[in-house]
Formats: C-alpha cells, structure tokens, sequence
C-alpha cells in the first residue's frame, strides 16, 4: 500500500438504489474531513446536486442514455467493465497529476472489476454492499459451495451460519428460481468471488440489526457495517439540512407531497412505493387499487405512470383520500408525521428507511433480495407484516386490505408499532457519535490517513 492520504474515489452502479447509499456515505466521508469523489456515469451525472462531494463522470460506453442504449444486459455489463476500467484508472491518473492523489476506491459490489484497478495503482480497495449481509452471505456461500446450489425444493427449512431457518420461497430470487444463464446471477456470484480480496467489505447494515450473522463472518470477510445510510438530519445528527440523499433520477414532488400530508392527521396515512426498479403488472396494480380504497385510510401512492397504469374509475374515485405521484422525497415522507404505515417492495434501501425512521411496514415483495428482507420485516424485526400471494404470484386486494389492517388497527398493531419505534433509535444510536457505524467508519478513515490496511 502506499502511504497517501485521505482521498477515495465512490464508484457507484447507475440506479436510484446504487446511488443513493453510495451518494450519503461520500457525504459521510466528507463530513468527517477525508476528500471523497463520487464517480458515476455520464447519463446519470446530471441528477446529482449534491455539492459537499466531487463528482466526476466516468464511461460505461454508452453516454447518451446509458442502460437503456445497450442490446443487452450483457453488452451493458461488458462494455462497463471495459470501458469503466480504463476511465476509472484515467480518473486517477489525472487526480495524482493534480496533486490530489487517490489512495482508495470504494465500488459498488456489482462493478467487481474495479478491484483490479485499485491493485494496479496499489492502493487500498473496498466494495460497498447494497443488499443484507445476510443476503451477500448466502450468495457467498453458494459459491464457495458450503449451500448446494441450485436450491432443491426442501420440505424441511434450510439452515446458514447466522441466519434463521428459510423456507424456499424467502431466499433470493436468484437462489430460489435460477434463471440458468441469467447474466444478473452470474453478476452477482461473480462479485462473492473476490470477496476476501478487498481491504474493506462494507455494508449498509448495522451490527445490531444482523447481529448473529456479523458473528458468523468474522474472521471470514473483513466485513465493516457502515448503515444505515439514510441522511443525516433524519437520524439526528448534526448536518442541518441533509434532508436529501443528494441524487434524483426522476423529478421528486416534494412541495405537493407536504401540502397535501399537513391536511392529514398523524398516522393516517399510508405510503406506497416499489422503488426505482420494479415493474407492476396491470392486474397486480388494479387489486392495490381497490385493496387501498377498501382499507378506507388515506394513501400517497408513486406511479411512475399513472394515466396508463391505474384503472380510471379509480383514479376519479379517490378525491382528497388519495394522492398519485410519479416520485417524491422518499425520506421526507416516511419522515412525516402523517405517514402511519408503510406498503414496500422491501428493496434494501426502502427496508433501512423505513426502519429507521419507525415507520410500520406492509411487505410485498417482487424480486432479487427483497423476499428475505420482508421475511426479516415480518419475523425477525417485527416491524410489519408480509403479504400472501396467490399460486399467480398475484396480492389480492381482500389480502392487501387484511395486511393494511393488521399494521395499522389490527391486534398486532402495537406491538409493530412498539418494535418499529426500537429499532428506529437503533439505527439512530448505531451512526450517532460512539454508535458501531459510526465508530466502524472512524477506525476506516484512521487506518486510510495512516496507511494501514
Ligand atoms: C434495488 C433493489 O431492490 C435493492 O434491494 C438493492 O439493494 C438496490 O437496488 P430499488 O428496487 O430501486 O433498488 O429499491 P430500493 O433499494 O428501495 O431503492 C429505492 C430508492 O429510491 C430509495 O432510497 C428511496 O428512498 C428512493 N425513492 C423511491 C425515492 O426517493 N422516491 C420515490 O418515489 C421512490
């Protein structure tokens, strides 16, 4: 290792999800005094106005409109790891000529390449998990070949280091139905490949929400949990004003969001979201509607479409109960005193939100990791409840209605609510000053200015 000190470059994969954890935790960097450059791509560049953190771009060969240019996902992923390898290395070519020399990358798990490019220039690397540590540690295990793989359809539960006993169906899509030359799977065995080679496994986790897990990887990764990382401001801390993560693919309504929850009274209303990614089938987002308006409680749903998605007799039969959005400030409105419950894909980024600012959740789960996040949601955190599907994979609005119920006036209501409200300030003690986060991110920023790995 060279002993340079204290600029680290954020490599992050071009998605809301991606962004935004690896966004706040250069900010987090930055605040405690090191030099952090957020890299991302040059079609998604444009939707940073964070200004605490630089930000460069960096090529994945399809500038203009990035993802969505390639003939495939994996000409996409191929042309990231060809051409972003040379940018990244050019980025801290011209970095050391400036005098501001880079001595460690942190990337996104799902650009493993970039760990390549920090040996080349010998300085420290360190990749930055966006999913559980309970669900990289599964995927970790299969490829060493401790969880035999595929999954057979067991009729007892499966049994990992650190983790509660599993049905099928709560493991990741990718373990559970493997598509065989998925090019996302073998994406994401590729990343656990390489896994020891890091100086730093990072994860937007705290020890205290995966406790028996980051027992189990000791010794086995040098795993660091760094999370949760939702801005500051919301977990108390003293950056006033960090209401943001700082980065937005589409256009938030945030003014309208606010205006028209201050009408509404305290926990009364429902927030639903599926995240940047996830893509509703139109009969699964009819049963939402009507499952919503038969709950009978107040409801801020984002749309990305809403005219083409949501039936027309529901959209013109929902008055001041409802509000449409096509994107919002996720945080503020969870945030919002209002918001009483919480209806979510269960991705990482939404789960961590939603635990840490207390918020009850209904868990509908559509794919990748999010089956074992509401399996977590409902049975190890009892914040929330998980829905049932039916054989279609369809959530009927009666089931939809059921689960409303049962977070927010049913029998179990309060002790979800109880639940919620602890492991809210948990999250908030794990990034306060002492906090495991927080003192986890200390001892990364001495060992980084001392030159120790
Ligand atoms: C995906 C995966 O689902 C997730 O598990 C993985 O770790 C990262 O990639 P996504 O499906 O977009 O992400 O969901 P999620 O992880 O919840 O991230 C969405 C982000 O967008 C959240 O930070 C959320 O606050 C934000 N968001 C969502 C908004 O700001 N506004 C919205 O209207 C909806």
């Amino acid at each position: 290792m060279q002993n340079q000190k204290g600029h680290v470059i954020v490599l992050t994969y071009p998605a809301q999800g991606h962004i935004n954890p690896l966004l706040q935790f250069a900010k987090r960097l930055t605040f405690k005094g090191l030099k952090a450059t957020l890299a991302t791509t040059h079609y998604t560049v444009k939707s940073i106005h964070e200004t605490s953190v630089g930000v460069e771009p960096i090529s994945d060969g399809y500038d203009e409109s990035g993802f969505k240019q390639a003939p495939s996902v994996e000409a996409y992923l191929d042309s990231f790891k060809t051409v972003g390898s040379r940018a990244l290395s050019e980025l801290i070519l011209k970095f050391s000529a400036s005098g501001s020399p880079v001595n460690c990358i942190v990337y996104d798990s799902l650009l493993s390449w970039a760990i390549d490019v920090a040996k080349k220039f010998n300085i420290y690397g360190a990749v930055f998990l966006t999913n559980s540590a309970s669900v990289c540690s599964m995927y970790w295990h299969i490829i060493h070949g401790h969880q035999a793989f595929p999954v057979k359809q067991e009729t007892e539960p499966l049994l990992m280091p650190g983790l509660p006993p599993l049905a099928l169906s709560d493991l990741p899509i990718f373990i559970s139905q493997p598509a065989p030359h998925s090019p996302y799977l073998a994406l994401i065995l590729e990343q656990f490949s390489s896994l020891e080679e890091n100086d730093w496994v990072f994860c937007n986790s705290f020890e205290e929400l995966e406790s028996e897990l980051v027992k189990e990887m000791l010794g086995l990764w040098p795993l660091v949990m760094i999370g949760p990382m939702v801005p500051s401001s919301y977990l108390d801390q003293e950056i006033e004003g960090d209401r943001d993560y700082g980065a937005n693919l589409w256009k938030p309504t945030t003014d309208q969001c606010m205006k028209w929850l201050e009408k509404k009274p305290p926990e009364s209303v429902i927030y639903i979201s599926f995240g940047s990614m996830a893509d509703i089938a139109a009969k699964q987002v009819e049963e939402i509607a009507w499952g919503l308006k038969a709950s009978n409680q107040n409801f801020l749903w984002v749309v990305k479409e809403p005219k083409t998605k949501l039936p027309d007799e529901f959209l013109s039969s929902i008055g001041e109960t409802g509000l449409v959005v096509t994107w919002c400030n996720q945080l503020e409105v969870l945030a919002h005193q209002a918001v009483g419950c919480f209806i979510t894909h269960c991705g990482w980024n939404s789960t961590l939100e939603g635990l840490s600012l207390g918020v009850p959740m209904v868990a509908m789960p559509q794919w990748s990791d999010q089956p074992t996040n509401a399996k977590f949601v409902e049975e190890l955190w009892g914040v929330g409840v998980k829905v049932k599907k039916s054989e279609e994979g369809i959530v009927s609005r009666e089931e939809l209605e059921m689960c409303i119920r049962e977070v927010m006036v049913g029998e179990r209501s309060g002790q979800i609510k109880k639940n919620s409200l602890k492991w809210r300030e948990a999250a908030k003690k794990a990034v306060s000053i002492g906090g495991t986060s927080d003192y986890n991110i200390n001892e990364f920023i001495l060992k980084l200015l001392s030159g120790q790995g």
